[in-house]
């Protein structure tokens, strides 16, 4: 049996890393273990302008210290973003992508997409350049099940979107769905796909256990049973589309405890602790690095991290908390239980 596990150093291709007091208290947690994150725009207001992105860039390192952790960043797109700004961008090197929130569909997304052909500009742009889309896979016409609209997603606006823009560099964020997983196999020369921990983890039941539990509610919601082994065996399989993006998604304590919580998974005090366990489970621990190190950055035309990270299969208890400034605190997933696998050095 194997007790320790040596990868290359990996990346986290999905992680909001908040602002302010928060951002200072979640970043260090992101940097411990992973070298670069694609950091998520959907700050209030959004990260929308080349200035803006290299403010915030500033800011989380300052907030991660001589970690050696790199954030790439992903840029808002809004109905009336300028192609010009966000090429320049990409080219300079100040944006790595740009993120679709569908409007409505997630926390601060108002300021989304209200309809695809608001953006077509910009996309065949991005498309000329090989800048790469992120999506946030669900539709927001309430009147489709909370649980159906990553896969209405597919077929009303991915699969259109890949038929009018067949050489746009796509990430399906987040996926939830077995439908998701096999659509991205079948497009996977133009689409990458990321997965997080927590949907690996956890099925929707889960969210009502004994009782209504916020810090297992973010979006895309998980989903049954069946669903979760789809991802297992995506993650799994080291097929080249999917690769790692926790999805870390910070909320204070009192913004998900509450009548309307909000939705979010803060998973990065353990987030590669709890992919080990996954991948141990399903004995596939010589799959890790190509999901949490290789393919991600292949995608996005990188090199692989220099070092290395070793893992021991050792138990590690999660946080029971994590203090967010101004009294403030976040709940970690899976807080106060452990999992089986310890970041042993980096
Ligand atoms: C994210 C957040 O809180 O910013 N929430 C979530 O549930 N995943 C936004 C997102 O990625 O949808
Ligand atoms: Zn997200």
């Amino acid at each position: 049996m194997t007790d320790t596990l040596t990868i290359r150093r990996p990346d986290d291709w999905h992680v909001h890393l908040r602002d302010g007091d928060m951002l200072k208290a979640v970043a260090p947690y992101t940097a411990r273990v992973f070298g670069r994150g694609l950091i998520m725009p959907n700050l209030a207001p959004p990260v929308t302008t080349r200035k803006a992105a290299r403010a915030y860039r500033d800011r989380i390192v300052a907030a991660t210290g001589d970690s050696g952790f790199t954030p790439l960043m992903s840029c808002y797109l809004t109905d009336d973003a300028k192609a010009g700004d966000i090429a320049e961008g990409f080219k300079d090197g100040t944006f790595a992508a740009v993120k679709l929130y569908p409007a409505g569909a997630t926390t601060n997304s108002t300021d989304g997409v209200t309809d695809i052909s608001n953006v077509t500009g910009v996309l065949e742009r991005m498309q000329q350049i090989g800048m790469p889309l992120l999506v946030h896979g669900e539709v927001t016409n309430p009147a489709v099940d909370i649980f159906d609209r990553e896969a209405a997603f597919i077929e009303r606006v991915l699969d259109p979107l890949l038929g009018d823009f067949p050489g746009l560099k796509v990430v399906f964020e987040h996926v939830t769905t077995s439908e998701a997983v096999a659509y991205v196999r079948d497009k996977a020369s133009q689409v990458g796909a990321t997965i997080t921990a927590h949907h690996l983890l956890i099925n929707r039941s889960d969210i009502f256990r004994g009782g209504i539990r916020p810090h297992l509610y973010c979006l895309p919601v998980a989903k049954r049973e069946k669903h979760r082994l789809a991802l297992r065996q995506a993650a799994t399989s080291g097929e080249a589309c999917f690769f790692l993006g926790t999805d870390t998604a910070p909320h204070a304590v009192s913004a998900k405890e509450a009548a309307c919580g909000c939705a979010g998974i803060f998973t990065a005090p353990t987030a590669l602790e709890l992919y080990a366990t996954v991948f141990d489970e399903e004995g596939a621990l010589d799959k890790l690095e190509a999901f949490a190190s290789l393919n991600g950055a292949a995608f996005y035309g990188l090199e692989p991290n220099p070092g290395s990270v070793t893992l021991s299969r050792s138990e590690a208890v999660v946080p029971e908390t994590v203090a967010a400034g101004d009294g403030e605190s976040v709940s970690p997933f899976m807080a106060g239980e452990s999992c089986g696998w310890t970041v042993a050095s980096g």
